[in-house]
């Protein structure tokens, strides 16, 4: 379903409503389709998924890497860019307003956290501090040798480039490689370990865009439902997470996450 075959403006559903209301922690977890309305490609949806064009196991991955590793810096780079022009969504823009929406409802303090499986830098962009990325960031290069932090030699080319050689580590001369974790790859374990804290922590977890079929992100929304958290979908279509949400909302990140906001500020008094 696209955006606008969703109902406008979609119903709130109450019982994310009540569960906000009495929350002290929501934690909001993230993926491709968060971003989708900012105009960066998801990863599976048909006919204008990324990955409709390019073969991810080829680009995203060691192995990518071994056979053409200047074919896989391009992309990146090219993925750089498009995120570059993109502008954070009026969903992303929606979530640091949360807290204070349910805040002045619920007559609490609200700790909002977020987790994303997005490379992109468009929550914090949108406003947003506490953002744990599981899968690294487009922007934060490292050295393929030595592992330390690596800069870009300049912008991304305007065009997409079918090669382009990664520039050299200033450290030890090696070449640098995207931030990203790839297909294989295990995920930073601060992260993963700062994620599983923050879902063992809340009350509510927001799933929000994601297809819920790359492990082990999509443990996430089961280990907090295990934990007796509420837990809840925003999502256009059905994913592999629907079946295991309370309650999936059929809505997008950018017309539900604003919906949201606006009907807890509808109850307050
Ligand atoms: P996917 O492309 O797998 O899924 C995107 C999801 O977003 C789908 O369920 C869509 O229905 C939904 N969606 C589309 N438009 C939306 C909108 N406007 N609002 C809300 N939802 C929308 O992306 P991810 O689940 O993020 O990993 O993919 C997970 C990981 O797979 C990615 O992080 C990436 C890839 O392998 C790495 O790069 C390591």
């Amino acid at each position: 379903m696209t955006a606008s075959a969703v109902p406008n403006p979609p119903v709130v559903p109450a019982a994310l409503l009540n569960a906000l209301r009495q929350a002290h922690r929501l934690v909001i977890l993230t993926g491709a389709g968060m971003s989708a309305e900012s105009g960066v490609p998801t990863f599976r949806d048909a006919m204008h998924g990324l990955w409709e064009q390019f073969d991810p196991a080829e680009l995203a991955s060691q192995e990518g890497w071994d056979v053409d590793r200047d074919r896989v810096w391009a992309w990146y780079e090219w993925r750089r860019r498009l995120v570059q022009l993109a502008r954070p969504n009026a969903g992303h823009l929606a979530i640091p307003r949360l807290a204070k929406a349910i805040g002045e409802l619920s007559g609490h303090d609200v700790k909002v956290d977020l987790i994303t499986q997005n490379v992109d830098d468009l929550h914090e962009r949108g406003g947003s501090r506490r953002v744990v990325h599981l899968h690294g960031s487009l922007f934060e290069p490292r050295c393929y040798l030595c592992g330390r932090q690596g800069q870009f030699t300049g912008p991304p080319p305007v065009e997409a480039v079918e090669k382009i050689p990664p520039p050299k580590c200033k450290h030890c001369n090696g070449v640098l490689r995207p931030g990203v974790v790839w297909f294989g790859e295990g995920l930073p374990d601060h992260a993963w370990s700062h994620a599983e804290q923050l879902v063992t922590d809340c009350d509510v977890l927001l799933v929000v865009g994601t297809s819920g079929v790359v492990y082990p992100a999509a443990r996430l929304p089961v280990m907090a439902r295990a934990n007796g958290k509420w837990v809840y979908e925003i999502n256009p279509t059905r994913s592999e997470l629907s079946d295991k949400v309370h309650l999936h909302w059929q809505t997008t990140a950018a017309i539900g996450l604003p919906e949201l906001v606006t009907a807890l500020q509808l109850q307050v008094g």
